[in-house]
């Protein structure tokens, strides 16, 4: 493992859910050592960095993220030895791995609740949010709308309302107790401690309430995730912080500090523009999102993904684009799901091998450390009847056994059903079969990471949008240093040609690393064509 400190700025992250990806013990449930087991693979794929969603003790009513103990594991995924074992194993590999921590709110299975609610003027009484009325802070907006239609639930036992800004089995805990913080600093050592190399901080924006606000990105959030980033710089420096604030880029610049808060923010608008421009075969609303995103402060990176363990949320775009969105890529009623969809990638582009090389092609060339969701490598599919987001949460298709590979049990015992949509299932999209073929996506997404791996520039260089003529071909270059990366997206189903402004690249110097094009001039411009929804990545004077 390299000492550097920058690491993040670079690197390739893997959302993996412990649950789904591999059963090492044969009783249906995925586990610690199932993935233990298949670091190879991720290893030989590219990735540098795994991110674990909640993998605590917990009900699992919100896929882990109602957390009833935050230093311990489910049984049913291993033990903490377990967890230490991959540990060990991921940085004996020279990658890292983060884990996802959930501050904002607890499981209300957790004891403290339980004490909270039982106990009032007990030790836990005040570690959450609660009141007589549920008058306060009615301007916040509702998250799981298809679920809640309050933040406030009563509680019979301690007959008095609680906070909640998602489930109501999910209460939120009431950081104006320094005990809580206190709490949650002790859980977050205790990882830390045992060698994670950082944390997703879930639900971040959502910290701190105040009446007469959105309660969203209050100063007293960023206060307590300063606080936290002390800890971690004092006590384990070169850990990082990864934040979830699904919110417009100027709301999540403040989470980056002055290089003093997190080092890494996910770029939410930029995902569903990446497919908004697929969909309407022009550029032009990632152009305006990358416009219209501030300057990073030095030594912090966005994270960029196309998909990942909840529906494709469309929280940042407008009502309208919304709509649009729905219209094209939910056509049937159940895709939806709370103000987004319920898909996966390949699935949302037909299946369609050369769409998914497109947007992956285009995700790592855009400024910000991708973060790949498991299974879009090989094109899995989903299954929209699953209840919530489970339908993009289903076992990983290793084979084309009745288990998929994943487990060795009786498929019926499985937390979710293998996909069995026709040309998703474990006979036509598995690991194996594309391993075994190297025309594959699997192949082409490997070799494609290797390459960036060696173009700084993809992940560090300045980003210089070079304004070809044509909307519906995205032509942008990445300089670092001596390096000049030209990146192209053909978003049209017909083959396009662009005109480039005269001097942005030497048509006669062309050395094209990923995809193909071709090249001329015209009157002293270059000209770059590519074929239907074809790409490149290029190297020019
Ligand atoms: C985050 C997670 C999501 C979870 C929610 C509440 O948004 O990504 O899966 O349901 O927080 O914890």
């Amino acid at each position: 493992m390299t000492t550097e400190t920058n690491w993040f700025t670079k690197a390739v992250f893997y959302e993996v859910l412990v649950r789904t990806f591999a059963d090492s013990n044969g009783d249906g449930v995925g586990d610690m050592q199932g993935l233990t087991s298949k670091l190879d693979y991720l290893q030989w794929l590219g990735v540098d960095c795994l991110w674990l969603p909640p993998f605590f003790s917990s009900p699992l009513r919100d896929g882990g993220y109602d957390v009833a103990d935050y230093t311990n594991v489910l049984p049913e995924f291993g033990t903490i030895e377990d967890t230490r074992a991959l540990i060990a194993a991921v940085h004996g590999r020279g990658m890292r791995i983060i884990i996802d921590f959930v501050m904002n709110h607890t499981s209300s299975a957790h004891p403290w609740f339980q004490a909270s609610r039982t106990d009032p003027t007990g030790p836990y009484g005040d570690f959450y949010v609660w009141r007589d009325e549920p008058d306060e802070y009615l301007d916040a907006r509702i998250i799981f709308i298809d679920t809640i239609d309050s933040n406030w639930s009563f509680d019979e036992v301690r007959g008095q309302y609680y906070w909640h800004r998602f489930f109501d089995h999910q209460p939120d805990l009431n950081f104006e107790n320094p005990r809580v913080f206190e709490e949650i600093q002790d859980a977050l050592r205790f990882w830390l401690a045992m060698g994670v190399d950082g944390f997703r901080l879930d639900a971040v924006p959502y910290l701190i309430e105040q009446d007469g606000t959105d309660c969203e990105n209050l100063p007293g959030t960023h206060a307590l995730l300063k606080r936290v980033r002390a800890m971690v710089e004092e006590e384990y420096p070169g850990r990082i912080l990864l934040c979830e604030a699904n919110q417009w880029p100027q709301e999540v610049i403040p989470y980056f500090g002055d290089g003093d808060e997190c080092q890494l923010a996910f770029h939410f608008p930029v995902m569903p523009r990446m497919y908004m421009a697929l969909a309407r075969e022009d550029k032009t609303c990632l152009v305006d999102i990358i416009a219209a995103t501030p300057p990073l402060p030095p030594g912090t990176q966005w994270g960029t993904f196309l998909r990942n363990h909840d529906e494709l949320t469309l929280e940042m775009v407008t009502p309208a684009e919304r709509d649009f969105m729905w219209d094209f890529y939910a056509p049937e009623p159940r895709m939806k799901c709370n103000l987004g969809i319920r898909r996966r990638l390949a699935p949302l582009v037909d299946g369609d091998v050369q769409r998914i090389k497109l947007l992956h092609a285009l995700l790592l060339a855009l400024p910000g450390s991708p973060v790949l969701y498991y299974g879009d490598e090989i094109g899995m599919g989903d299954n929209i009847w699953l209840q919530d987001r489970d339908g993009v949460r289903t076992p990983m298709q290793w084979d084309n056994s009745p288990g998929a590979g994943f487990s060795t049990a009786d498929p019926s015992t499985f937390p979710f059903p293998i996909v069995d949509s026709p040309g998703f299932t474990q006979d036509v999209v598995n690991v194996e079969a594309q391993l075994d073929d190297p025309d594959s996506l699997l192949h082409w997404l490997q070799r494609t990471l290797s390459v960036r791996r060696e173009l700084e520039a993809l992940a560090l260089g300045d980003f210089v949008d070079l304004e070809g003529d044509n909307a519906a071909v995205y032509v942008v270059a990445r300089q670092w240093g001596d390096q000049r990366v030209i990146a192209a997206f053909n978003f049209s189903a017909s083959a396009q040609t662009a005109t480039l402004t005269p001097g942005a690249f030497d048509p006669e110097s062309v050395h094209v690393l990923v995809g193909g094009a071709a090249f001329g001039d015209h009157e002293g411009a270059p000209t770059m064509t590519l074929a239907s929804h074809g790409f490149a990545w290029l190297v020019a004077r």
